[in-house]
């Protein structure tokens, strides 16, 4: 098959993928894409690695059997624990959410103060922080876990007094410290956007990975000769293929909310277990 033609898969451990999936189809809008949330194993921020790296090889593997052209690790967690190794152990072209990011928050950061927030994972493994100081030795670092932040928006609480105070819970101190800058480093957080600029206030600008992400991937697909051939006409949303571990525990009141956020036509999850041996697919 032409490569051109091929589809991008892109993995989660759920729904907050959806806000890079979001940015891939704005970026690469003939891209068609195949989505996978594994629900059944929400949420990957407190886990081990070795879990983390059980479940992503899974889903890699049946990105593989779906022959698709390129993988979008749509995690910060896994981003974080895994790209570097899974670039040299999969023989597939890789992007993760912390691709570009060091190079855009030196772009906006001018008194080089600058908070990086995402689940423990993300924040234990010490992978954007690396990455940061990598592009400016100088950059003063303020890493903060914020795991509260993923049951909001996997509830479809994206605003709020309750959200409003949680957010200042974990903000507040990083806030505190002078940064100009904050690295939204988990993929729910957009969701809390408005809230997060409320509290941070006018002179902290929000870097949202999955922008830098998108547009760097678009680059490198176009040099290898990956993108599709029409990149300039959008492809119909019903092309893509949006699938969970397990549908339970996708709510209502995210699917109500996180379209309308994320302003998609719509959104139909397909349940695919491919972590049983059966492989059956159950829809609704
Ligand atoms: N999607 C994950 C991330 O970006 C957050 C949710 C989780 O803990 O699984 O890090």
């Amino acid at each position: 098959m032409d490569v051109t033609k091929k589809a991008i898969g892109m993995l989660d451990s759920g729904v907050g993928g959806l806000t890079v999936a979001r940015e891939v189809m704005k970026t690469t809008p003939a891209e068609k894409i195949i989505y996978f949330g594994d629900t059944l194993h929400l949420p990957y921020g407190p886990k081990p690695k070795k879990d983390v790296k059980k479940y992503v090889y899974k889903i890699i593997d049946y990105f593989k059997q779906r022959n698709v052209k390129t993988i979008i690790l749509a995690c910060n967690t896994a981003t974080s624990m895994l790209l570097k190794e899974a670039r040299q152990e999969i023989k597939m072209p890789m992007f993760g959410t912390i691709d570009g990011v060091a190079a855009r928050v030196k772009s906006v950061s001018e008194n080089n103060k600058v908070g990086i927030i995402g689940t423990k994972g993300t924040i234990n493994s010490n992978a954007y922080q690396e990455a940061l100081k990598k592009e400016v030795t100088e950059f003063e670092i303020h890493a903060k876990a914020c795991p509260k932040f993923v049951e909001l928006a996997e509830k479809g609480d994206f605003e709020g007094e309750k959200v409003e105070e949680i957010v200042r819970e974990y903000l507040l101190p990083i806030k505190e410290k002078g940064i100009d800058t904050l690295v939204l480093g988990c993929t729910h957080y957009p969701y809390l956007m408005p809230v997060i600029k409320k509290v941070m206030g006018e002179n902290v600008t929000l870097v949202n990975p999955a922008e830098t992400m998108a547009s760097r991937a678009k680059n490198i697909m176009a040099v290898r000769g990956m993108i599709s051939g029409k990149h300039e006409e959008p492809i119909n949303f019903n092309e893509h293929e949006f699938y969970v571990s397990d549908l339970n525990k996708v709510s209502m009141e995210f699917l109500n909310k996180g379209t309308e956020f994320l302003k998609l036509p719509h959104l139909d999850f397909e349940e695919h277990n491919i972590f049983n041996n059966k492989n059956e697919k159950i829809s609704y």
